[in-house]
């Protein structure tokens, strides 16, 4: 009887210390959200090439890729400071508008920063290969 309540405690105490451990190690990879890699073409958040200011013109004419990398700056800087940065493709074109809205107040961006952070976000947006994951 002695022997079955210490082997039940050994079993209590690892599956614990495994518990524990799994934790540690979700909480470094949160941690980790800055250090990301800026290209990650799998969710859209990458920095502007040619194929986005050539579809964003389509839009907005005189868009020059400086406001472009200014929105991408944005992007993945002042709006990763209460989260990961968020997937662009995940988002539909009727959404992104209420989202930048919302966005921008909590970021506290001005209207200049936040004309940037739009014409960057559609031009990742109007290129969204038909096969890329809405994830
Ligand atoms: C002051 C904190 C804060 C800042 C700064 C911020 N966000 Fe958010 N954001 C939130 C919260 C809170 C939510 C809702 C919970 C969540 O999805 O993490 C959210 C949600 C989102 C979502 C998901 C919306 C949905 O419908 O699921 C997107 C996309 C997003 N943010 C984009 C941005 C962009 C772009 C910026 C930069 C302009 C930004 N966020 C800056 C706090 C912030």
């Amino acid at each position: 009887m002695k022997l079955l309540k210490l082997s039940i405690a050994i079993v209590t105490i690892s599956v614990m210390v495994a518990c524990a451990s799994k934790k540690s190690t979700t909480t470094s990879t949160a941690e980790t959200k800055t250090t990301e890699s800026p290209k990650r073409i799998g969710n859209g958040v990458f920095a502007p090439q040619d194929e986005q200011l050539t579809a964003i013109k389509t839009k907005y004419p005189n868009a020059p890729m400086s406001v472009l990398n200014e929105g991408h700056t944005i992007y993945t800087g002042a709006c990763t400071n209460c989260h990961a940065t968020k997937s662009i493709y995940k988002f539909s074109e009727q959404d992104w508008p209420g989202i930048i809205e919302s966005m921008s107040k909590k970021a506290k961006l001005t209207a200049e920063q936040k004309e940037a952070l739009t014409q960057y976000v559609f031009s990742i947006k109007m290129t969204q290969p038909a096969s890329a994951p809405n994830k």
